[in-house]
């Protein structure tokens, strides 16, 4: 056993957040600021550079210092060491889960199961750099002695959604390597793609942890088929490269040793871009950036160790999340970045968080009581006000919002820049202080309406505001910031977990749905059963 089993209900602190909450319930955030000349200051983080700003929440001091007290309550920072330390944390699955080690680029040891892993971590990555600056550079050539131009990603889940959402994020970076991913086991899909690649300047690279996925091994099998029809079977060597954890599969699948770059079962799928994972990333935006993005996550996991409560961004947001979560019943959280090449950010996050913390099972085997992961949805501002900011605004529910904004355009334009971060503005504005009757009636006054037009639209026109958000304002988009980024709600999500007293590392929940589909797929059940397969397969 490495982890507490703490119920959290349980706590001291829990039951003073239930009381507290009642007695700040009524209180605005917009009353909160007046309260608080200093509001913004002692409710923002500065880190390096970058702003995390939490006063936008239905939050004081005592809220916080509630939740400092939960965090030792139910043993955080022993938690924390048992998670960097490679203790076997992801209990039903009997593994440690390190993916802070396979981004550390320093030479401090690391023993696991009994074996210092930062030399095999350091192997494991120089590979992949010696291998990528090959195809980079075009000192890698093809079977037929063409240079590499295009890379195709063949994974889904952890091993598709980090490496596309940085490939995208850090397009600025890119080389002149055209990047391709193929996550779907939809046919169409594939055979577009297949239509239009040139197979002797085409590198494939499977990503597959356990080298079972149905969606993997049937994309793989069919480009192979594709690839040998228009080449021949030796080429194959010299144009798939897999990752995997499952070495004897890719053996059988006909990848040649030199191309095999191991996954450890220590870094979960979902946590796995760091490692040879991220191979197609290294690709993308070359060793350089790739360490730099290393790096910008190192310097998080540094500031989650040792940073106080008050300052600590991980810890901070993971709070407030709960707060939304379990006492204003929340139940979904969006996040919006305002950037384009942060488009598939949301997507991202929906496996992380929510394979890792929608579990309803504690650490002890029971069935909880209370709610765990929220439902997290998002797309990039501006466009997300075009589409679902009237929910957020006037709708029923409550939903917090992360913004994640950048100072500087990479372009340096500022003109269509100051306009996106006056919308980002404006966005987080609105949401606190929304606008009152009185306002209203104001403005359609000054419009010349009559008293009955305005007795009309005033009650359609009000914004209760008051709504929540926390907003993070990075340098620019460079490839430290977003692995910054991303390393901030990765030890968001591990510490909502221990609160929750869950197992976050493990995603049981995805296995029966691959059962079924596989078991349809047996000759004989297909006319069986239900309807729908009936109808599908006749
Ligand atoms: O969806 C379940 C899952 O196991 C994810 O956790 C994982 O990222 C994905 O499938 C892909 O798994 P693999 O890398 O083993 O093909």
């Amino acid at each position: 056993m490495t982890l507490p089993r703490i119920n959290p209900l349980k706590t001291k602190s829990w039951e003073k957040l239930k009381n507290h909450f009642n007695k700040i319930k009524g209180t605005s955030i917009s009353d909160l600021f007046v309260n608080d000349p200093n509001r913004f200051k002692n409710f923002s983080i500065n880190f390096r550079g970058l702003l995390l700003d939490f006063s936008r929440n239905r939050i004081n001091d005592e809220t916080l210092d509630i939740f400092e007290k939960l965090s030792e309550e139910i043993n955080l920072s022993d938690a924390i060491k048992s998670y960097f330390n490679g203790e076997k944390i992801n209990e039903t699955e009997g593994r440690g889960v390190l993916h802070t080690a396979v981004r550390n680029q320093s030479n401090n040891k690391l023993i696991h199961d009994g074996v210092n892993i930062t030399e095999k971590i350091k192997t494991e990555r120089e590979r992949v750099f010696k291998f990528s600056n090959e195809i980079v550079t075009g000192k890698y050539l093809g079977f037929s002695g063409k240079k590499i131009s295009t890379i195709v990603n063949v994974g889904i889940g952890g091993s598709d959604l980090g490496p596309k959402m940085v490939t995208e994020a850090l397009e600025f970076y890119r080389n002149h390597l055209n990047i391709k991913f193929i996550s779907n086991v939809d046919g169409d899909h594939i055979h577009g793609l297949l239509k239009v690649l040139d197979p002797e300047t085409t590198l494939f690279i499977i990503v597959s942890k356990s080298f079972k996925t149905q969606e993997t091994l049937t994309n793989g099998e069919t480009i192979k088929k594709w690839f040998i029809e228009k080449t021949n079977k030796d080429a194959v060597s010299k144009h798939f490269v897999a990752v995997s954890n499952n070495l004897d599969k890719i053996k059988d699948f006909g990848i040649s040793s030199d191309k095999i770059f191991p996954m450890n079962d220590w870094v979960g799928g979902r946590f796995s871009l760091w490692s040879s994972a991220g191979i197609t990333i290294a690709l993308a935006i070359g060793q350089d950036n790739f360490q730099e993005l290393l790096s910008g996550a190192q310097e998080v996991d540094h500031h989650f160790k040792t940073a106080k409560f008050r300052d600590n961004i991980p810890k901070v947001l993971a709070m407030i999340g709960i707060w939304y979560t379990n006492f204003w019943n929340a139940e979904t959280e969006a996040v919006v970045p305002y950037t384009e090449y942060l488009k598939s950010l949301p997507a991202y996050l929906q496996q992380s968080v929510m394979e890792s913390n929608g579990k309803s099972v504690n650490r002890e085997g029971e069935k909880i009581n209370y709610q765990t992961s929220p439902v997290i949805w998002g797309a990039s501002g501006t466009n997300s006000q075009h589409a679902f900011f009237q929910h957020i605004h006037q709708g029923t529910k409550l939903i917090p919002v992360d913004f994640i904004g950048f100072k500087n355009s990479l372009f340096k334009n500022t003109e269509h820049h100051k306009k996106l971060l006056a919308n980002l503005i404006g966005q987080v504005d609105a949401l606190m202080k929304g606008k009152n009757k009185d306002e209203v009636e104001k403005e359609l006054k000054s419009k010349k309406m009559n008293k009955d037009e305005i007795k009309f639209l005033t009650p359609y026109k009000v914004f209760e505001g008051n709504k929540p958000s926390n907003t993070m304002i990075f340098e620019k988009v460079t490839p430290k910031n977003i692995g910054r980024l991303i390393a901030i709600y990765e030890h968001k999500i591990f510490v909502q977990g221990i609160v929750w007293n869950i197992f976050s590392f493990d995603q049981w929940g995805v296995e029966l749905g691959k059962e079924l589909a596989d078991k349809i797929l047996q000759k004989d059940n297909l006319k069986s059963s239900s309807s729908l397969e009936s109808y599908l397969f006749s």
